[in-house]
Parts: C-alpha cells; sequence; structure tokens
C-alpha cells in the first residue's frame, strides 16, 4: 500500500542531501505497534535541522523527518489503542533517529503516543506539537518553582518563534504580564495581539557585559535563544527567580557568573521535551488543552502541504518562521 511522504536522501560521494514528496510503501515504515494515519505534523526547529543535512540527528538514509505528529489508529497490536483513536506524538527521537511525521502513515511503538486530549483536533494538536509541550512544560517548571503573578513580569525570548509564541499566550492567558524579547520589529502588532505587555528589543540582550548582577527586573522567563541572551539574563532575574532554559536558537555555550545564583537565589531549569515519561505528557498535554485559549490557534498557525516542506525548513533554522507552521499530509 502506497502513499506520499518528505524522503530526504544523502549523495555521501557528494555529502549533500536533497529533500522530496515520494510514495513509499508500508512495508517500508520502521517497526512498532501501531499504524497511523496522519492528519497533521508541523515545522520545528529540529525539523529544519533534519530537512537539511540532519545536524548529526539522522543517522541514516534515506530519512522521513517529521519529529511530531496527530491522527487515527488504522491498526495496533497493542491493547491500549485500537483502530479509530485519535493519537499525538512528540519526541521520542521520531523524526530524526526512525523515520517521522511528514507522511501520510507513520508506525511506532504504542508507549510513545498519547491519546488526544478530549475536544482537541489533530490540527490544533500539531499547532501547539513539540513547540507547544514545550513552552507548557517549561511554565509548569517554573510553576513548580514558585512562580507567581506578584513576583513581576516574565520574559520571553525568541518570543515570535514557535515555543516564544505559545508561552507568550499561554502566560498571558494565565494573568502574567509579559514582557516579549524580539529581533523582528516588524511583529510588534502580532505579539501584543497573542497578550505580551511590553516589548523588549533582541539586540538589548545580546550584548555582553561584565556587571554579573543588573538590577532585578524578570519575576520568572522563559529562554529559547540561550547563548549570551541567557548569559546576560541571568543577572537581570529577581531574587528567588527561576528561567527555563528551553532552547538555543542564539548559541549553546554561555558564560555565566556565580554572582547571582549565589546573591540572589536564582534557578536555571532544564527543559527536555523529547523524552518525557508518559505520565507527564498526559498532564502537559491536559493543561495545553485548558491553558491555551482556542481562540489562538488560528493567529499563531500557518498551513503548507509536504511539498512545502523544503523551503520553510531552510527559513527555521535562519530564525525567519514566525509561530507555528503545521503540515497537512493531505493536500
Ligand atoms: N528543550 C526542548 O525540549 C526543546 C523543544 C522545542 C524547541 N527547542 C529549542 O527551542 C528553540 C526554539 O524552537 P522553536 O521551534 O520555537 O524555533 P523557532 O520557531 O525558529 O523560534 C526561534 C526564535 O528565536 C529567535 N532567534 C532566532 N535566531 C536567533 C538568534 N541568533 N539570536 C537570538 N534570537 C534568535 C527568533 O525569534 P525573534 O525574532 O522573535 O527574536 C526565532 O523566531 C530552538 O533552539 C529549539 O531547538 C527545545
Amino acid at each position: 500500500m502506497e502513499f506520499n511522504a518528505l524522503v530526504v536522501d544523502k549523495d555521501e560521494e557528494k555529502n549533500i542531501t536533497s529533500s522530496q514528496v515520494k510514495k513509499i510503501d508500508v512495508s517500508q515504515l520502521p517497526e512498532g505497534d501501531v499504524l497511523v494515519n496522519v492528519e497533521f505534523s508541523n515545522v520545528n526547529y529540529k525539523d529544519g535541522l533534519c530537512i537539511g543535512p540532519g545536524a548529526g540527528l539522522v543517522k541514516t538514509y534515506p530519512h522521513v523527518p517529521g519529529i511530531d505528529f496527530a491522527g487515527e489508529v488504522e491498526s495496533s497490536q497493542s491493547d491500549l489503542y485500537k483502530k479509530g483513536d485519535k493519537v499525538i506524538l512528540t519526541g521520542w527521537r521520531v523524526g530524526e533517529v526512525v523515520w517521522g511525521g511528514y507522511s501520510q502513515k507513520a508506525r511506532v511503538k504504542a508507549s510513545q503516543l498519547v491519546k488526544m486530549p478530549q475536544g482537541m483536533s489533530s490540527k490544533e494538536a500539531m499547532s501547539m506539537g513539540t513547540a507547544g509541550f514545550s513552552a507548557m512544560l517549561a511554565i509548569m517548571r517554573l510553576e513548580e518553582l514558585g512562580m507567581k503573578k506578584e513576583n513581576g513580569e516574565v520574559l520571553v525570548t525568541g518570543a515570535t518563534g514557535g515555543v516564544g509564541s505559545v508561552a507568550v499566550v499561554i502566560l498571558s492567558n494565565l494573568g502574567y504580564e509579559v514582557a516579549a524579547v524580539t529581533g523582528k520589529k516588524s511583529s510588534k502588532d502580532y505579539l501584543l495581539s497573542l497578550g505580551a505587555k511590553k516589548l523588549v528589543d533582541r539586540s538589548e540582550l545580546h550584548e555582553v557585559i561584565k556587571r554579573p548582577l543588573e538590577s532585578a527586573a524578570w519575576g520568572a522567563c522563559v529562554d529559547t535563544v540561550g547563548g549570551d541572551t541567557l548569559s546576560r539574563l541571568l543577572g537581570q532575574l529577581k531574587y528567588g527567580a527561576s528561567v527555563a532554559v528551553v532552547g538555543n536558537a542564539g548559541g549553546n555555550n554561555i558564560s555565566a557568573s556565580a554572582i547571582p545564583f549565589m546573591l540572589r537565589g536564582i534557578n536555571m531549569l532544564g527543559i527536555d521535551s523529547a523524552m518525557q515519561p508518559f505520565e507527564n505528557r498526559v498532564k502537559i498535554w491536559d493543561r495545553l488543552n485548558k491553558d491555551f485559549p482556542k481562540k489562538f490557534f488560528e493567529p499563531i498557525t500557518k498551513v503548507i502541504s509536504l511539498s512545502d516542506l523544503p523551503n520553510i525548513g531552510k527559513d527555521i533554522l535562519e530564525g525567519k518562521i514566525k509561530g507555528r507552521v503545521i503540515v497537512d499530509v493531505n493536500i
């Protein structure tokens, strides 16, 4: 039985990759106990890497990327799922080391799936995907560490990106005053419409300064940028505040002083969405269902087809994407 998928192949001699929509057969899919008719996938930063040269994430070619998908179970050898169940997959290195969601069918392990929350559609789930899941995980970790509205503004970096946009919406909806950091001057209206109260120009946080402490400004932070931005904002966190370290869109390396940790008791929280245990996944999706208002799905989302993916993959790596790009695999 043949169907469409985005297949990335590599010319080993020339060391170049290329991607195009091809017909593949169900027998080519990886091993697993649940076969899913994929309805929607989406585009995350990691997908950008996997559509291109893979940056070490893709181990073998040909490869079908797509780290997220949502759809309907076609057949299942697991007691956990039956034909017709709506399911979501994010992470577990699906789409990186095994074939993923840029395909009309996907086969995975039952333990990697979660059931679609009540009232959520596949399209809505993929407007969230790994980006929304990570934003919610970051917010839940900040809550555990005592984030409170009365502690003051919450900073979100890379605010127009996928993780950033969802974080701005959820935090604003929960009643936090959100300060959104962006490098896209033209996106002011977009961020204000998502609920941000204040915009901070990216360049203000990029500048490296030698002083370990600046005036204490932020009650918490969701950071998707890393690098110099993260180094700088550590010295701007209020007493006892935490930063959830989600991303590295601006770099991996940070030069941190121990002073804000010792004198202000700040915390850096590591966020990993890919390997979250099943129980946490269910809680995170329930919170997304509850705390992300449905009216924001449309404004943050752009829909594309499988054949649009090669170009969008480049754009996300260059920080050009605003909000979430979702992939309707059947158009
Ligand atoms: N830990 C996890 O489990 C997890 C899960 C998902 C994503 N991530 C990571 O989180 C980051 C964001 O992912 P995403 O899907 O939201 O990507 P995205 O949609 O591309 O968003 C990244 C945003 O960061 C800003 N940015 C880009 N390049 C920058 C630079 N050089 N310096 C400063 N800011 C820059 C841009 O926003 P502005 O123009 O508004 O500044 C961009 O839109 C990525 O590094 C991704 O790998 C991690």
